[in-house]
């Protein structure tokens, strides 16, 4: 399935409403998206028969794919031969500091600028207690997938890309630390950032994101955010898996990750929905790790689709940067004014009315006196979406008596009011989530307006907050 913001509609969408603005200005359209900088649609099937391919493996080869044994060499090989079928020079890299001396598999796409180096890495290895479908099958099989996107659509590239599937992470993330050690300081300084997937199909699992609030977790988490999906921080893998390796010598890190043996919380289970009280991977390090059985195929599709979105928005040329048509952003007002335009002195974390979750939200009204107030955001509805919506939460409350409207909001898209309130709405002081149908504006760039007025007495406060897209 593919959640990928589309551009490629959207672009032109703006390119004819730039061509009715070039009477007035000439130049308008030299900001337009291009259609090459949307990134691909990761066939989960493709990414299926990877996982398949490695059970086989662990299968034939007593049960496991441990570093260092006869299941972990057919694991490199069937990656090294598949990534050379599709024009990949593949590099084996010798661990000899490993608990179990074995090979890292390190693969570079030809083009962009070296001293752009971003890195995307998995462990290749399992424990010896089993195949390593979730740990790490998952991250492998994501890993090698996208590699071959990026073969087939062959993107002109700022930066370059780089792939590697780690050994011995299982005795102490010992094949990243190998080749992180093994580069010369100039050669770590282009690597501008690090990425790593493990476990990110956990059949229990949360949508977790390393160092979630950093520049370099940007576009893995704008494209979970676009999805709805609140991401949170990876707390129980910090400094567990292989990216650790390169934050020890001070590369920025992220990576995408489901969960091992922590158990789902309760507020976890509600809104990713699951079973709370129960570990998110309850194979971890089992020899219930297998292939299908430990597998949540709709976590793996949207770790795949978050992967390639992050490979366009680091390394290719226009796959970051255009300047509409990306996801809806920051839609829990977490971030405060970020992604948002007009009155956002609005979004706040005041104390003076609830969240709906975290603590910030937009509060709209609650002055008691004449004022207009509105803020706005656009974002691209996918050409392809089964049933693209829009969610948010509101909350009223009010000075207000009766029931004449004295106090207004609105929600509106592209200006046609989809939904209004008044002092006079109910229910009063709670929460209710409300939703859009955004079918009419499939394919295009919409802007989502947040907008109340109030007359010259008796405060009533409009609070939303979880403004979400599905698609
Ligand atoms: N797979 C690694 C391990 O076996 C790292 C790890 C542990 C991990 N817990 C995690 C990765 C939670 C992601 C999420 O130790
Ligand atoms: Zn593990």
């Amino acid at each position: 399935m593919n959640h990928t913001p589309r551009r490629r509609t959207a672009a032109l969408a703006v390119a004819s409403a730039i061509s009715l603005l070039t009477l007035s200005s000439p130049t308008a359209g030299a900001q337009a998206p291009t259609v090459a900088a949307a990134a691909p649609d990761v066939p989960v099937a493709n990414v299926q028969a990877h996982l398949q391919k490695l059970q086989d493996i662990a299968t034939a080869n007593n049960g496991n794919r441990r570093a260092g044994s006869a299941g972990y060499t057919a694991s490199t090989s069937y990656v090294k031969s598949t990534l050379e079928a599709a024009g990949y020079t593949v590099t084996l890299q010798r661990c000899t500091t490993c608990d179990y001396p074995s090979d890292n598999v390190v693969a570079d796409w030809p083009g962009g600028d070296a001293s752009k180096t971003y890195m995307f890495g998995a462990h290749l290895d399992s424990v010896s207690a089993g195949p390593g479908i979730n740990d790490n099958g998952s991250g492998s099989a994501i890993l090698l997938e996208n590699a071959l996107q990026l073969a087939k659509a062959n993107p002109t590239l700022t930066g370059h890309v780089r792939f590697a599937w780690w050994t011995d992470e299982e005795q102490g993330l010992n094949g990243s630390a190998h080749y992180v050690k093994s580069l010369t300081s100039a050669q770590r300084g282009q690597i501008k950032a690090y990425y790593n997937f493990d476990m990110v199909a956990s059949t229990n699992g949360g949508y977790f994101i390393n160092h979630i609030t950093t520049a370099a977790a940007a576009p893995m988490k704008a494209y979970w955010d676009s999805l709805g999906l609140q991401p949170e921080e990876n707390v129980e893998g910090a400094g567990r898996s292989d990216d650790y390796s390169f934050e020890n010598y001070g590369i920025p890190t992220s990576g995408y990750a489901m969960g091992a043996s922590a158990r789902k919380t309760s507020a976890q289970a509600s809104k990713w929905g699951g079973t709370a009280g129960s570990a998110y991977d309850p194979c971890y390090h089992s020899a219930c790790d297998k292939y299908p059985s430990n597998i949540n195929v709709t976590g793996l599709d949207r770790s795949a689709d978050g992967l390639a979105y992050t490979i366009w928005h680091t390394a290719v040329d226009g796959g970051g940067t255009t300047p509409v048509g990306g996801p809806l952003a920051n839609g829990g007002f977490e971030s405060g004014a970020t992604a948002w335009t007009g009155s956002v002195s609005r979004i706040t974390n005041s104390t003076g009315r609830p969240a709906h979750t975290g603590s910030w939200k937009l509060w709209l009204g609650s002055h008691g006196t004449t004022t207009s107030e509105e803020v706005s955001q656009s974002f691209a509805v996918p050409a392809d979406a089964a049933s693209p919506t829009l969610t948010y939460w509101i909350r009223i409350d009010t000075a207000e008596s009766g029931s004449t409207v004295y106090d207004k909001a609105t929600v509106q898209v592209n200006g046609t009011t989809k939904h209004s309130y008044s002092n006079a709405s109910t229910p009063k002081s709670t929460w209710s989530q409300k939703t859009i149908d955004l079918s009419a504006y499939k394919g295009t760039t919409i802007t989502l307006r947040l907008a109340a007025t109030e007359d010259s007495s008796l405060q009533t406060s409009f609070v939303i907050d979880d403004v979400a897209t599905s698609f």
